[in-house]
């Protein structure tokens, strides 16, 4: 792990998320005893990013059947209450995918648990590991997508000699179980002495980017400086950076990818002024059951997130009575992306200037290396 705080801290039979809404004035720790708190804590946006709503809910449950005193029941009781369990966690926010697919990974665990378990609490035991496996991996692919990621833009981005990078949103240690995707990306190139400069967008109306990577920014010593998001434009027509790199909440079979309110315009203006925009995500956030970006649902929060300050947290700052739309996440359509980064190396494009993310991830689950080795 390395030494940023951690959002999840978990062992066995508990569970305690950082409040992010405090970032970065208070470090507090919540704990969560179920699924219920587990919820909460996803919808009320105490731990989002999407690897770790998905990692984070997965852990609830296991320390609620940990701490069960006892469970009047069988092992196909058992699994029906895991199911039912994972079910209403999947109904707290509905853009991101990898809590879905964390659920319909668990479930076949389940499954196959109380096919041959004698007794309720094997299937638990099952659940529990397999719920922990998932906040091992995602540190491992995040450092594995950091590494594919740097050296994938130095190749490409040869003529320079120093990178600058503009992210967007948070997709570090905070909104993962360590190290992050974009946020990997950047992180790797600092450590390999590649990157002259990080920009990181406030990222309205939560500010997710001034509070969140502003702060992994500056805990980590990369050098980094913050942008309202509407300087973006600005900053790429002067020639500031070489590449954004952003993180993913879903990506569709076709390369389209939803991320955080924002990614689209940064996508568009990259376009114009012919600079490189990359996503970051493990595979757990490819979604190859939609064959379009169409298909996502884009989660709309409340209008207190924009009408008042901190995100919907502090003072009213806005006219009273004007009315709001608020969505938590656009679509970025797959002819803006250059490449998506993954855990299993880089998705680039075919010659139709299509990606054929389907065949990339068969490949990547057959343990055959993407690039045909
Ligand atoms: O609303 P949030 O803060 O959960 O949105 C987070 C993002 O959009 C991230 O970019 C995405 O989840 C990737 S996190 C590695």
């Amino acid at each position: 792990m390395d030494n940023t705080l951690q959002s999840i801290r978990y062992q066995r039979g508990s569970l305690q998320l950082l409040d992010q809404r405090k970032l970065p004035l208070e470090t507090d720790y919540l704990n969560i005893r179920d699924a219920t708190d587990g919820w909460s804590a996803v919808r009320d946006m105490v731990v989002r990013g999407a690897p770790a709503i998905a990692i984070a809910a997965a852990l609830s449950v296991a320390v609620e059947v940990f701490n069960f005193d006892a469970f009047a029941g069988t092992a196909a009781d058992a699994a029906s209450f895991l199911e039912n369990r994972l079910d209403y966690l999947v109904s707290s926010r509905p853009t991101a995918v990898n809590l879905s697919d964390a659920a319909i990974k668990l479930k076949q665990i389940i499954s196959k648990a109380a096919a041959v378990a004698p007794d309720a609490n094997s299937v638990f035991q099952a659940y529990i590991k397999a719920a922990e496996i998932m906040l091992e991996d995602d540190v491992a692919s995040n450092k594995a997508i950091g590494s594919h990621g740097a050296s994938f833009l130095q190749h490409q981005l040869k003529n320079s000699n120093k990178l600058s990078v503009l992210t967007h949103c948070n997709t570090g240690s905070l909104a993962t179980a360590g190290y992050g995707t974009a946020l990997g990306v950047i992180r790797a190139l600092h450590a390999e002495g590649v990157l002259e400069r990080a920009y990181c967008t406030e990222t309205r109306p939560f500010n997710q980017g001034s509070r969140l990577t502003a702060f992994e920014l500056v805990h980590e010593k990369i050098p980094a400086t913050l942008i309202a998001d509407s300087a973006a434009a600005a900053l790429m027509k002067d020639c500031r950076v070489s590449a954004v790199i952003v993180g993913a909440d879903r990506v569709a079979a076709n390369g389209d990818t939803a991320n955080k309110i924002g990614t689209y315009s940064l996508a568009l203006c990259a376009k114009h002024h012919d600079i490189p925009f990359y996503v970051a995500a493990p595979l757990t956030s490819i979604d190859l059951s939609i064959l379009s970006g169409q298909e996502i649902v884009i989660e709309e929060r409340s209008p207190k997130e924009l009408l008042h300050s901190r995100g919907g947290l502090g003072e009213q700052v806005a006219a009273s009575g004007i009315s709001v739309w608020n969505p938590a996440f656009d679509v970025t359509p797959a002819n803006l992306i250059a490449g998506i980064i993954t855990e299993k190396g880089v998705i680039t494009k075919l010659v139709s200037n299509t990606f054929d993310v389907k065949d990339f991830v068969q490949k990547a689950e057959n343990k055959v290396c993407p690039c045909g080795k």
